[in-house]
This record gives C-alpha cells, sequence and structure tokens, in this order.
C-alpha cells in the first residue's frame, strides 16, 4: 500500500505511521524525521532547512520534492510506504502525482485546541526519534525512550507561539491538499480520538484492516 497520511502538525501522523508500518511491513517515510536528522549531522539541506523547521515555516518545495523522489526509489519502498509529512503544499501533491501511484491519502482530523495539548506534551527520543506523550502515550520510565532507551526531550517547534505559526500555515497550505486528493478520488478522513487506540481503529477502519 502506498499510503500519505494528512493533518495539522500534532493530529498523530508520525504516531499512527509508525503502527501501520509496523504492520504493512513498509516503510514510513516522515519529511519532519529526515529533515531533523539531517540538522542534527549538519548536512547541507540540514542546514539550509534549520531556520525554517525552528521557527514552523515550510522547507522550500524543490528541497522537499528531491528527498522525497530519491527516497521513494530505495529498495525497501518496492512494496508500499507510509507518507507523513508530505506532501504538504499543493505543489508538493502535483509534483508527487508525476513520479508515484498513491493508493490513499487519510486525513486525522484534530481541532487546534487538541492540537495544543498534543503538542505541549510531547516528548521525542533524541536517538530513535519515537514519540510520547507525557499525559496520553507514557514511556514506561519517565523520560527514557521505551524502544532504544535514549533520553525524551521537547521539540523546539513545540514552543506555543511556533506551535501556532505551523497550525496558521496548515491552515493556508496543506488544507487545500485534501481537496486535491478528494478530487482524485482518493481521499479519506477520520476524527482523532482522545485514546491514540481508538485512533488506531478508526484508521484500520477506513482503511479495511482487519486484524
Ligand atoms: P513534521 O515533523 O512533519 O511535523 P508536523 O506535521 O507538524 O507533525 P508532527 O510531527 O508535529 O505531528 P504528528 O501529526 O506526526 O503527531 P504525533 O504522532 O507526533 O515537520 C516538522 C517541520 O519540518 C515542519 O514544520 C516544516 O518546517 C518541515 N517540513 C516537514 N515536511 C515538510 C514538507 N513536506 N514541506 C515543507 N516543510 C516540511 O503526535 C503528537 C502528540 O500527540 C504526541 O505526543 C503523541 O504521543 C500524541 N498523540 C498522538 N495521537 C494521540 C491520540 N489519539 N490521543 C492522545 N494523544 C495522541
Amino acid at each position: 500500500m502506498r499510503l500519505i497520511l494528512l493533518g495539522a502538525p500534532g493530529a498523530g501522523k508520525g504516531t499512527q505511521a509508525e503502527i501501520l508500518s509496523r504492520l504493512l511491513n513498509v516503510p514510513t517515510i516522515s519529511t519532519g524525521n529526515i529533515l531533523r536528522a539531517a540538522m542534527k549531522n549538519g548536512t547541507p539541506v540540514g542546514l539550509q532547512a534549520k531556520a525554517y523547521v525552528e521557527s514552523g515555516k515550510l522547507v522550500p518545495d524543490d528541497v522537499i520534492i528531491g528527498i522525497i523522489e530519491e527516497r521513494l526509489q530505495e529498495d525497501d519502498c518496492k512494496n508500499g510506504y507510509v507518507l507523513d509529512g508530505f506532501p504538504r503544499t499543493l505543489a508538493q501533491a502535483k509534483a508527487l502525482s508525476g513520479f508515484a501511484k498513491i493508493d490513499g491519502a487519510l486525513s486525522i482530523e484534530v481541532s487546534d485546541s487538541e492540537i495544543e495539548h498534543r503538542m505541549e506534551g510531547r516528548r521525542i527520543c533524541s536517538k530513535c526519534q519515537a514519540t510520547y506523550h507525557v499525559e496520553d502515550n507514557p514511556p514506561k520510565v519517565e523520560g527514557i525512550c521505551d524502544k532504544c532507551g535514549g533520553q525524551l526531550v521537547i521539540r523546539k517547534d513545540d514552543i506555543h507561539d511556533v506551535v501556532e505559526n505551523r497550525l496558521h500555515i496548515y491552515h493556508e497550505e496543506t488544507e487545500p491538499v485534501k481537496e486535491y486528493y478528494r478530487q482524485e478520488g482518493l481521499l479519506l478522513a477520520v476524527r482523532g480520538q482522545k485514546k491514540l487506540a481508538d485512533t488506531t481503529q478508526l484508521v484500520f477502519d477506513a482503511l479495511g484492516i482487519s486484524l
């Protein structure tokens, strides 16, 4: 399955993408994680992206499109993938249609006030980038990643003003992408629930996955 996950920052795309990836045995391709890794390693893309990511702005389309076009050619994408965080603009969606055939675009719908609560409580692993929430999805040991033992940290773009900026950009630039996929007959939507497992069930139902 070649699937796109759409939704506001903090809607739960990364969390559901990890679950789907394991279940479908396909990679998650997260542009956010790719950019954060590039920034950590100080690569040319990372240096270019840093100011955009840390202020909540979108990285220029040509940079992101190039990264994804190259990544989708790798061997592990042959049987499908879950795209998390791409496409985020109409230009990216149109470019993707030129080099990949997508099976579905699933939007996770969450209100802005719930998003703000989630971002405030989000912690990510500094090593493997797994995501937690201090109340709703806590690690077994406070501050430590369940998966790799790495230290959990707060993302720089999860501070209040940056979150507001990201939400504004989402409504302006990314919501039109939903309409694009609706017109292509590929859009599915679920309402994000308070409990993570309840959202997962709705995602499975929408995709026709039964366990
Ligand atoms: P990116 O990392 O993609 O950020 P985002 O889309 O803003 O998404 P998030 O990672 O913040 O949230 P998510 O929806 O994955 O939610 P999560 O599962 O973590 O991008 C970062 C930046 O990179 C962008 O701002 C931009 O600068 C740049 N960038 C990336 N892609 C780009 C592109 N295509 N074009 C241009 N620039 C690009 O969940 C959030 C929290 O909620 C977690 O704590 C989680 O545990 C919790 N949670 C999840 N689900 C539930 C639930 N159902 N109930 C309760 N808690 C829940």
